[in-house]
């Protein structure tokens, strides 16, 4: 499981810096990276807000599933960042830690409503305070990124540079 050659993954809630921290960890390791929300809008031929408007949550849920299966069977090592949701699945958690070595990122819940301010395109939080839902979002899927991650990064406070050191560091570490 921490053999270099298998995923890099990474999840926590929205606003953790799953893509930013992704694409710099792909960018220093030479790897392919690769976005469960992006595969979910390749395959739907729309934005994850359109798929849950036509869809629901249940049916983006569906995607996402199928999207986590094809992270996980590439045959290139990658770096994969998951939508947040994505470990409410046991069976999107277990494809997770068999295939790759997953990384929590973190922050408190004030930080992560700065960093995903009022950009669209988040239907969980459309028309709500997103400290609220982040909120209890945390509460409710601690267990769920617990029980699907390797290990915990504090991001708290940090930069991009900074966290994607800490995730290298531990990615090498577990080697
Ligand atoms: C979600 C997080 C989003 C996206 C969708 C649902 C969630 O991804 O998958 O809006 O349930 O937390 P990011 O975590 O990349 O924003």
């Amino acid at each position: 499981m921490s053999d270099p050659s298998v995923h890099l993954v990474l999840v926590g809630l929205m606003g953790a810096g799953k893509s930013a921290v992704g694409l710099e960890c792909a960018k220093r390791l030479s790897r392919p990276f690769v976005d469960t929300d992006a595969l979910v809008e390749q395959a739907a031929g729309a934005t994850v807000a359109e798929v849950f408007a036509r869809e629901g949550e249940g049916g983006f849920r569906r995607r996402e599933q199928d999207a986590v299966t094809r992270a996980c069977a590439a045959d290139r090592p990658s770096v994969i960042a998951c939508g947040g949701g994505a470990v409410l699945s046991e069976a999107n958690r277990e494809a997770l830690r068999r295939s790759g070595f997953v990384v929590w990122l973190t922050a408190p819940v004030d930080e992560l409503s700065r960093r995903v301010g009022d950009e669209d395109g988040r239907p969980l939080l459309a028309g709500a305070t997103p400290a609220v839902v982040l909120d209890r979002l945390a509460g409710e899927r601690a267990g769920a990124y617990r029980a699907a991650a390797h290990v915990e990064i504090d991001t708290e406070g940090r930069e991009v540079e900074a966290v994607a050191d800490a995730v290298l560091a531990a990615f090498r570490e577990a080697a």
